[in-house]
């Protein structure tokens, strides 16, 4: 498989700055995803997992599975793989989590993998893994936040990293113990998968000494290092080609526990493997949401100002990872409240660890917090909006320095207007429509943080006009194509239709982990760069129009090549190499001077229906402040799904734990119902697109996190203005407002 260029021939008719560069392959099947190959040779893969919360295999009999026809290998423990273990990415390391299965007899969490079946059809492989057969020792085990036996620590007392340490800007307990108006209240948020389309799982051969490893993933680069000290072998020797994710939304930041053991089969057969992670085993395959408990206590003083702030929180880890917390970050942030106190603890249970889950700290933050301010709004009596409007900040008050762009208020304002929010009535359950639906309108506020990661990129242009792109990142269905071919066509005057971009590839560029909503900022400022360093070449003044072809004939040349690495503010040639190897190496929010942050405002309507209390999501109104729209169709369409995302946490999705079990009980799309076509009503998205070029040379800030902060709050919100309950419990469902 050679890196595909983008075919945008059929969408001539689309305005240029409407493009979506991939579209095309998309919807036509013609974009390859990594276990839609199917070389030759190839044997497939299945797990066999574990069934007790914790403990040990004390037998373990493959015997039966090994005889069924078409079996090729079954490893295990009882194997003695030679493999190391790849570190937890959030610990130093590379892997989703620090503990590799199938070394010994150790089962940490239900669902934990206890042997890797292949065969010559997935049917057998299949069959054989139902066959395995453990005997287990079981032990105690804790799988939720109440469960006797979490162990909790003090976030700064286990990672002592300065942006890791508890917030504390003047003395909120005073300030708190001093206001007049309280709220003092506790919100609950369950664990929740990300489930993409496309499955975790894998295509891998080997190619004389070297690996080759196909898998939908937004890091190639910690792919192809923590596999290198996995195996023992040198990362030039690995290859790691991920052009299409399917989805990645946090859940494919790292190197998978499969992969390892499925470069060890491939080794072994001298054939091709490839292994699709079922979606009823992709529940305790890799990271989850974690659940997280928030308490938050708010003091406002007699005019409606708000003067104190503590929000304590924990979440769940597992017992051989810390999964740090980042969730005060954004709530410190959200208004000009002076004194704040943030406190963030683990829970240490026995599941696998979690991880990132699109907007992994911020979504929960902001459905605590948002929710609590509506409850200080209504304690003082004010419409909720010009609450929010009244204790609006220029300034960050964790730093003192200025936000770089902050159009927060633009953005409350210009989504009140278009949502009719002036026509709301105060008084909880005072509007109903004319089929006896109780109305609610909600509002609520997101924030993200704006950061930037080492990147690279090497632009090509040849003597036929076309221009090149190979970039350090990753498309996961975002649009960095269409974002990197719009930003290159508008740069150089030429029409998108002749750029080709290449990502997710390490035989082209190294690859950085493509996450946090940096990626677009990130490429694009590599691609500027090396921009800047073609039309030199090329003889070219910046600004204006270049025709291509002929510079590049003028220099007697069929190719002229620029190239560019970036740095973030404050960053070192040593991050970068860090960056390289898929380690999270983040500039910001906070730089020399000045913070950076997206924000959005979420209006939303819900109608609760007299008879069944149905909860329905007839319109949500977001205006989004995300700097720059470098791509109309494609951040219209993460805000939307966003919205989406944010309408699931709210009313529909939650892992399910039985204390007695362990494990998740509801791991199918059946039983784990996220939101469909038929629950999503009208979703009006709009952007204030003002750069941001304190932060970055083309002026964008991240946007796919922050579209889903702050919805939660402003569905719980709408439910409590429509029913004058309070739910503080994610999510809400028909029982809960019967
Ligand atoms: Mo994101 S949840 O950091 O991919």
């Amino acid at each position: 498989m050679s890196p595909q260029p983008v075919d945008t021939r059929a969408q001539d008719t689309q305005p240029v700055d409407t493009r979506r560069v991939d579209a095309r392959e998309k919807v036509t099947g013609a974009a390859l995803y990594a276990t839609d190959l199917h070389p030759d040779q190839l044997a497939h893969a299945t797990l066999a997992t574990a069934t007790i919360g914790r403990g040990r295999i004390a037998e373990l009999d493959v015997s039966a599975a090994a005889a069924v026809p078409g079996v090729l290998l079954v490893l295990s423990h009882l194997d003695h793989l030679d493999l190391q273990s790849p570190g937890f990415v959030m610990g130093g390391g590379y892997g989703v989590q620090s503990l590799q299965p199938l070394l010994d007899d150790r089962i940490a969490y239900r669902g934990q993998a206890i042997a890797l079946v292949v065969a010559e059809t997935l049917t057998a492989a299949t069959e054989a893994a139902n066959l395995v057969r453990a005997r287990y020792e079981t032990e105690p085990f804790a799988a939720t936040l109440d469960s006797p036996g979490v162990e909790r620590i003090a976030q700064p007392t286990a990672i002592p990293l300065p942006f890791l340490a508890d917030i504390d800007v003047g003395d909120a307990e005073s300030a708190y113990a001093a206001a007049p108006l309280h709220v003092d209240a506790t919100y609950d948020q369950p664990a929740q998968h990300q489930n993409p389309m496309e499955l975790i799982g894998a295509t891998v051969w080997w190619r004389g000494d070297t690996l080759v490893v196909h898998e939908g993933t937004q890091s190639a680069g910690a792919i192809r290092h923590g596999l290198a000290q996995q195996l023992g072998i040198d990362a030039a020797n690995v290859e790691v080609v991920s052009p299409y994710t399917g989805g990645g939304f946090g859940q494919k930041n790292s190197l998978q526990i499969h992969i390892a053991p499925l470069a060890v089969a491939a080794r072994r057969l001298g054939r091709p493997v490839q292994l699709v992670v079922s979606r009823a085993q992709l529940f305790h395959h890799t990271s989850f949401r974690p659940a997280s408990r928030h308490r938050i206590r708010l003091g406002a003083d007699e005019h409606g100002r708000m003067v104190a702030a503590i929000h304590e929180v924990e979440h769940q880890t597992s017992r051989h990872d810390l999964f740090p917390l980042m969730y005060n970050e954004i709530t410190a942030r959200l208004y000009g409240i002076r004194d704040f106190r943030g406190r963030q603890t683990f829970a240490r249970m026995d599941t696998q660890t979690p991880g990132f889950m699109r907007a992994p700290f911020e979504h929960p933050a902001a459905f605590a917090f948002e929710s609590a301010v509506d409850e200080l709004a209504y304690a003082a009596n004010r419409d909720p909006l010009e609450f929010r409007l009244a204790n609006d900040t220029t300034v960050d008050p964790v730093s003192g320095e200025p936000f770089s762009s902050r159009h927060l208020a633009q953005c409350l304002r210009r989504g009140a207007k278009t949502f009719g929010w002036s026509a709301r009535r105060q008084r909880p359950a005072s509007m109903r429509a004319e089929d006896g639906s109780l109305v609610g309108w909600g509002v609520a506020v997101g924030a993200y943080p704006a950061s930037i990661v080492p990147a690279t990129s090497h632009v090509v242009a040849g003597a036929d006009g076309r221009v090149r792109v190979e970039v350090d990142g990753h498309e996961m269905g975002q649009g960095i194509r269409s974002t990197i071919a719009l930003l290159v066509a508008d740069d150089l005057g030429i029409d998108v239709r002749h750029v080709d971009i290449v990502v997710g590839d390490t035989r082209v560029a190294t690859q950085h982990l493509t996450a946090g909503s940096w990626g677009t900022a990130s490429a694009l400022g590599a691609v500027h760069a090396a921009l800047r360093e073609l039309r030199k070449q090329l003889g070219a003044d910046v600004g204006g129009p270049v025709d291509v072809s002929a510079a590049v004939r003028a220099a007697s040349r069929d190719t002229v090549e620029a190239r560019a690495a970036t740095l973030g503010p404050g960053q070192t040639e040593q991050d970068a190499e860090r960056a390289r190897q898929g380690h999270p190496v983040i500039a910001g929010p906070e730089f020399p001077g000045y913070s950076t942050f997206s924000w959005i405002a979420h209006f939303v309507e819900v109608r609760v229906e007299p008879t069944t209390c149905r909860i329905r999501v007839p319109r949500v109104v977001s205006v989004a402040d995300c700097g720059r729209v470098a791509s109309p169709v494609t951040a219209a369409s993460q805000v939307r799904g966003g919205i989406v995302w944010g309408i699931g946490a709210s009313l529909r999705e939650a892992g399910e734990v039985d204390p007695r079990y362990g494990g998740f009980l509801n791991a199918s799309l059946e039983e784990y119902p996220v939101p469909v076509n038929a629950d999503i009503g009208t979703l009006d998205v709009d952007f204030i697109g003002e750069p941001d070029l304190r932060f970055h040379p083309v002026g964008v800030k991240g946007l796919g996190e922050v579209s889903m902060v702050g919805v939660a709050a402003a569905v719980a919100n709408a439910v409590f203005h429509a029913t004058g309950v309070r739910h503080r419990r994610l999510p809400i469902r028909i029982e809960d407002v019967l």
